[in-house]
């Protein structure tokens, strides 16, 4: 089903509203996605970057591109379709209701835009960890000067991301999980929503009889009841302004 309406509706009543996010909100702070269009894995082998086994085999390879993107999302400025969301969840906690932010994200988009209540399923990018210790650094904004780059405790530094084969931060999944089967709402913003386990929290909402919606520039395989086609940070300011007429998003 199409249409603001009801999910502005949804969104006023609901007690419990979750917001699952993926690469697609971040597109129009100038970052690239994964499989959209441009996305990184039309022209890399994810087996070849993102995997524990890629990184043994070639450190150098894996912690450049990673430190790539690092600079990219540190250069990058939230979007209108992050401060919507920041915006969301202050509506949604004034008016005395529980809110929970899910990215897949690992730019830190998020917090810069004001998001409190947040879990990143697959980490962040802006800290990394020496790979056998898993002591973590903060690095400064400058790239590294050689890759791969030496750790504090006799490693390599990997981003504190999370990996093909490698398990989502326990406590950030179980807490996703948690909210999803107990929400009234959940957002799906800018996912393909194939990577699982992130996607079987929509699964899950709905089964739990929240209301599911999608805001994507496409329809994906994603089962959801109402879909918001358009780019997020253009379709989240118009929802959050119908869903609370005094809430001023920018965009
Ligand atoms: P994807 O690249 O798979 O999907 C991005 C989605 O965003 C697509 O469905 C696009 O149609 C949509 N999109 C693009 N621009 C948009 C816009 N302006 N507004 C709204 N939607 C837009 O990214 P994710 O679903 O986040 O994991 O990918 C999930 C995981 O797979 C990532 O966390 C990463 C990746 O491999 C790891 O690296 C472990």
């Amino acid at each position: 089903m199409n249409g603001i309406e009801p999910v502005a509706a949804a969104l006023r009543r609901a007690r419990g509203v979750v917001v699952l996010t993926g690469a697609g909100v971040s597109v129009e702070s100038g970052l690239r996605s994964f499989r959209g269009r441009d996305g990184w894995w039309r022209g890399h082998d994810p087996a070849r970057l993102a995997t524990p086994e890629a990184f043994e085999a070639d450190p150098a390879l894996v912690s450049e591109w990673y430190d790539t993107r690092r600079l990219a999302a540190l250069a990058a400025a939230p979007n209108p379709a992050h401060e919507a969301i920041a915006e969301l969840e202050r509506q949604v906690v004034v008016a005395g209701g529980r809110f929970q932010l899910v990215t897949q994200n690992v730019d830190g988009l998020h917090q810069r835009a004001g998001s409190e209540r947040l879990v990143e399923l697959h980490g962040n990018l802006t800290v990394w960890r020496d790979h056998r210790s898993g002591r973590r650094v903060t690095p400064g904004p400058a790239a590294f000067e050689a890759y791969p780059v030496p750790g504090p405790d006799g490693g390599w530094l990997r981003p504190d991301v999370v990996w093909f084969g490698e398990f989502l931060p326990p406590a950030a999944l179980a807490a996703a999980a948690a909210a999803a089967a107990s929400c009234d709402v959940m957002l799906v913003v800018g996912t393909s929503a194939v990577v699982f386990p992130a996607a079987s929290l929509v699964v899950e909402a709905a089964a739990a009889g929240a209301v599911t919606v999608e805001v994507n520039v496409e329809a994906t395989p994603a089962a959801v009841g109402h879909r918001l086609i358009g780019a997020a940070g253009e379709v989240l300011p118009r929802l959050v302004r119908a869903s609370w007429p005094s809430a001023r998003p920018r965009g």
